[in-house]
């Protein structure tokens, strides 16, 4: 039976999905206050607003953020946009196409599923699967290899000289080739038909790499100074839900993107943090900061990691992901999470230690100039962060008051980005985001500031008499910015008095036969119960100035 079928107490409920939530009042009052204090503060360093779209392409974070990164590799909402349907057709176009030419190459098909229409064919050298599909860099990737897999050991149990074979229309991204390797796959390109390429899309897991897109794609590089960008929004990571990890959160971010790379750009937007952390009352903190070399030092730091974490008594006691990482990228070895690699990784040798000159002399003033800003800071050489974009400067704010996942915001240089996503070349940048999430959870354990929207008046009425004055009178405390609650119906004295109490109001503006029979309003405060009588017209003045700040931090 359909579930609307089905009689209303049985019909399945909807709920969130997991590591998503919803934000109900009075939370979201904070969240508010949070925004726009933050906006205030980073409207102070003159920071303007930038908003990107939520989703890009998938192939802007795997060049930004690197494919070899959790981020990308394994967290990333990635879809084929056109959807299977769309795909079915091309493929099923492109195997009409290409039958022959297959044939011709000694590839004889024995096996074709309409539905997914993957096809198997033999070789002199072994079986092998072809896919006609383009190259993507998605999350589905790597599911499509695993599926081959499991087709292919259904197909031939007893193969075990067997090859798997992907074929690309396209050439395959670093990415993808990585994938497939690494998996044991082949990878070959053949030439196909022409039909618009399909794009992979990728929710936004950060965006850092939409603001340099964005950059790039407006030439911003041809605005005065340096372009100091701020975003509010939701990110998507798939990560394992946890307190303050979820799979859809909300970061405050801030860029700079110009032509200098002063150490003092660096002071100033950490600084800006600090301020924010101070207006949210949050004090238990710890700013940690590092560098990770430039272009010419940090190679050389690389191999020398790479080559330590090869010694067998090294490499023997690292988990998978860091094992295979030894070869791909070893400075995500660094932020390994594992409690049982963490005692190798403490004696590694340190990319603070193997700075070049410039990078060094980069440390050291950014050190200064924190110092003059009286910004406190601990040195933490283990912090490479987990993006593959940074160079120079990294940080991190971390809070005791947050449990397992106690970073609240983190960022750092990335002066090589804007090139290598084809803009142009010599424009540095640096920036940072806080996870909002993790931020109002610290303001509500710090406890100190509680923000609500409280109601200022309700409107009680009686009669029919009274409600024409009622709707107007609402609609003109309202227009004096008052949070005013009209009741839809009416109610009798003592409910709405009770109702008004519930809410929380602190004005009840009394509106009944007497009031309008006397032409006099009764304005009754709640805290105390005082009541007086005033004209219509002393209305306004009556709660001018307006009632205390909504929305605003109370001790
Ligand atoms: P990130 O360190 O990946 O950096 O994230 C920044 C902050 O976002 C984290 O410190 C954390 O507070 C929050 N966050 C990250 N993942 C989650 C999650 N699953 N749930 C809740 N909060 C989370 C970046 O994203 C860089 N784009 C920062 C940056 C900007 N670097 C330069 N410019």
């Amino acid at each position: 039976m359909s579930e609307a079928a089905k009689p209303e107490g049985e019909r399945r409920k909807f709920r969130a999905i997991k590591g998503t939530r919803d934000i109900l009042p009075p939370d979201s009052a904070l969240w508010n206050w949070f925004e726009k204090t933050a906006r205030g503060v980073m409207e102070s360093y003159n920071f303007g607003e930038i908003r990107t779209p939520i989703f890009e392409e998938t192939e802007l974070f795997a060049r930004s953020i690197g494919a070899e990164t959790d981020v990308v590799s394994k967290e990333m909402f990635a879809w084929d946009e056109g959807g299977t349907g769309v795909e079915s057709e091309l493929q099923e176009y492109w195997i009409s196409k290409h039958l022959d030419e297959l044939t011709k190459m000694d590839r004889q098909p024995i096996f074709a599923n309409r539905a997914r229409p993957d096809l198997v064919v033999r070789r002199s050298d072994g079986v092998s699967v072809v896919e006609f599909k383009r190259a993507t860099v998605s999350q589905a990737t790597i599911a499509d290899i695993k599926q081959y897999r499991k087709v292919f050991q259904e197909q031939f149990p007893n193969e075990t000289s067997a090859k798997l074979l992907l074929v690309f229309a396209e050439e395959p991204s670093d990415f993808v080739r990585h994938l497939t390797n690494a998996n044991g796959v082949e990878v070959e390109v053949l030439e196909l038909p022409e039909y618009e390429p399909r794009q992979s899309l990728a929710l936004r897991p950060e965006a850092t790499a939409s603001v340099c897109r964005a950059y790039i794609e407006h030439g911003m590089q041809m605005r005065p100074g340096d372009q100091k960008l701020y975003y509010i929004g939701p990110m998507f990571r798939r990560e394992r839900p946890q307190k303050g990890r979820y799979r859809q959160f909300y970061q405050i971010g801030a860029e700079v993107l110009g032509t200098s790379d002063a150490p003092a750009i660096d002071a100033e937007l950490i600084q800006m943090l600090t301020v924010l952390l101070e207006r949210c009352q949050i004090e238990k903190y710890t700013l940690l900061i590092n560098s990770i070399g430039c272009a010419d030092c940090r190679p050389k730091y690389v191999e020398l990691l790479r080559a330590e974490l090869r010694k067998p008594e090294i490499f023997s006691k690292l988990g998978a992901d860091s094992q295979r990482r030894v070869e791909t990228n070893p400075l995500r070895v660094m932020d390994s999470k594992l409690p049982e690699e963490q005692a190798i990784i403490e004696k590694l040798p340190k990319i603070s230690e193997h700075l070049c000159a410039d990078c060094r002399e980069h440390y050291d003033k950014l050190k200064k100039e924190l110092k003059l800003r009286e910004v406190p800071f601990t040195e933490s050489p283990r912090l490479v962060r987990g993006l593959d974009y940074y160079m120079r400067t990294t940080f991190e704010i971390t809070s005791p008051i947050l449990g397992a996942q106690n970073a609240l915001c983190g960022g750092g240089r990335y002066d090589g980005l804007v090139e290598m996503l084809g803009g142009p070349k010599g424009i540095k940048g640096i920036g940072f985001a806080l996870g909002e999430d993790r931020f109002i959870d610290a303001i509500q354990e710090a406890k100190k500031i509680h923000a609500t929207r409280p109601v200022d008046v309700f409107v009680a009425w009686m009669g029919e008499r009274a409600y024409p004055t009622a709707v107007r009178l609402a609609r003109v405390l309202r227009g004096e910015k008052h949070t005013v609650e009209l009741p839809p119906e009416e109610l009798k004295f003592r409910k709405a008095l009770e109702r008004a109490d519930k809410m929380g109001a602190r004005y009840v503006l009394i509106i009944g036969e007497d009031e309008i029979a006397s032409d006099m309003l009764t304005i009754k405060r709640l805290a105390d119960g005082k009541q007086e009588k005033i004209s219509e017209e002393a209305l306004v003045d009556f709660f001018r100035p307006p009632a205390p700040t909504k929305e605003g931090p109370g001790s």
